[in-house]
């Protein structure tokens, strides 16, 4: 029986072997591994995919993250709205800025943050609200663009999982001051290693982050930026030329890829429609780009084994919401503080999803799911 991977990255490699070869070399043979032309090269391209005005390539989601915080003015003292049911980067970008995140919860149906939360947990101390489009589902935007305007806030959209996604036909990275983007290999447009981008309208806040990028560099009369000519301290977080290089080959492809994702998570609709489980809900002003497919079953940890014991890998995007976790216990939440974050943490599965997959193991897979859930049901 073969196996079916939770995310396929040589069969991915496969279909577009020539070009990324092809790319990879010519970076190496030009030698610009330091910010050579496929870098800016990159950053026009994905702009013109995102619709936003400036794109600014960086080495990893985290970074983008907390490059755009402080780009935006976050600084110590301020307290920033988001979710704790995400990856843990969202929140630290928020500690290394010197900030506090403030944890809300989540609406169960679209696991993004909810408005009303995000409103009661206001106070004069806020600076800022990160909604993150998680597993491709754009966030309730509206509600949170106009939050922030009542009350003078930033937004910095997390787009790490949502390269595409469109709320109300307006694709995300755009829906906010500023957004941060992923390119960490497994994401829907992955690098062959770590990077990522910010996006935004504003030409001054992508002139701060360019600057804070590369060291806080100045910029010459010429536009260029100076060599050994500092004017503030900034970072080590350029985006490296080979993982642009790679990028743009595989922009040219998110198109299709994306919509071959949408088929995939439609049939995954169709298939499992009479199944006892918990299924993904699009609301209708929303487009997602199914970075997972996740549902939510009650014997988790049962039909985890079931699928496992067919070959089928599964996930849990997360297990422990960030509001509990270790790393933040000085936050002071407790359990119990975040119930539809907590509730969601218990049930949800991600199941296979990516462009490769095949209409046969699509369907071994919602074959498997449906006998696990009949045998969960009928235990005594
Ligand atoms: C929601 C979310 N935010 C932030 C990140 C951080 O991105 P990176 O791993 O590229 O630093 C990720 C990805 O890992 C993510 O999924």
């Amino acid at each position: 029986m073969s196996k079916i991977p939770l995310i396929d990255l040589k069969a991915q490699y496969a279909t577009i072997k020539f070009e990324i070869d092809a790319a990879i070399q010519r970076v190496i043979e030009t030698t610009a591994f330091i910010n050579g032309p496929d870098v800016q090269t990159f950053e026009q391209e994905f702009a013109r995919y995102c619709g936003a005005a400036h794109v600014i390539g960086v080495a990893s989601g985290t970074a983008a993250l907390q490059l755009a915080l402080q780009a935006c003015g976050v600084q110590p003292g301020d307290e920033v709205i988001t979710v704790a049911h995400t990856f843990c980067a969202t929140a630290e970008a928020i500690v290394h800025v010197g900030a506090r995140p403030v944890f809300v919860d989540i609406d169960p149906q679209t696991y993004t943050i909810d408005p009303d939360e995000v409103a009661r947990a206001i106070t004069p101390r806020t600076r800022a609200i990160v909604p993150v489009h998680l597993y491709g589902m754009p966030a309730d935007m509206d509600a949170i663009r106009a939050l922030a305007q009542q009350h003078g806030l930033v937004i910095i959209e997390d787009a790490a999982q949502a390269h595409g996604a469109t709320y109300k036909g307006q694709s995300v990275g755009t829906l906010g001051h500023a957004a941060c983007f992923s390119f960490y290999p497994g994401k829907n447009l992955g690098a062959y290693g770590d990077a990522g981008a910010v996006t935004t309208n504003d030409p001054a806040l992508a002139q701060r982050v360019l600057a804070l990028r590369d060291h806080g560099r100045a910029v010459r009369p010429d536009g260029k930026r100076a060599k050994y000519e500092h004017d503030q301290v900034g970072y080590g977080e350029r985006l490296d030329t080979l993982q642009a290089a790679v990028l743009r080959v595989k922009l040219r492809h998110l198109p299709d890829w994306t919509a071959r994702r949408q088929a995939i998570a439609q049939r995954y609709l169709e298939l499992l429609a009479d199944v006892p489980i918990g299924l993904p809900f699009v609301p209708v002003d929303r487009a997602p780009v199914w970075h997972l497919f996740v549902i939510r079953v009650p014997h988790r940890a049962e039909v985890q084994a079931y699928l496992a014991a067919q070959g089928i890998e599964t996930g849990i995007h997360y297990p422990i919401p960030l509001h509990l976790q270790k790393s933040f216990a000085n936050l002071g939440y407790r359990a119990g503080d975040l119930p539809h974050t907590e509730a969601a943490a218990q049930e949800i599965l991600s199941l296979p999803i990516y462009p490769e997959l095949s209409e046969e193991q699509q369907a071994r897979v919602a074959r498997a799911l449906r006998a696990a859930a009949h045998e969960l049901a009928n235990r005594p």
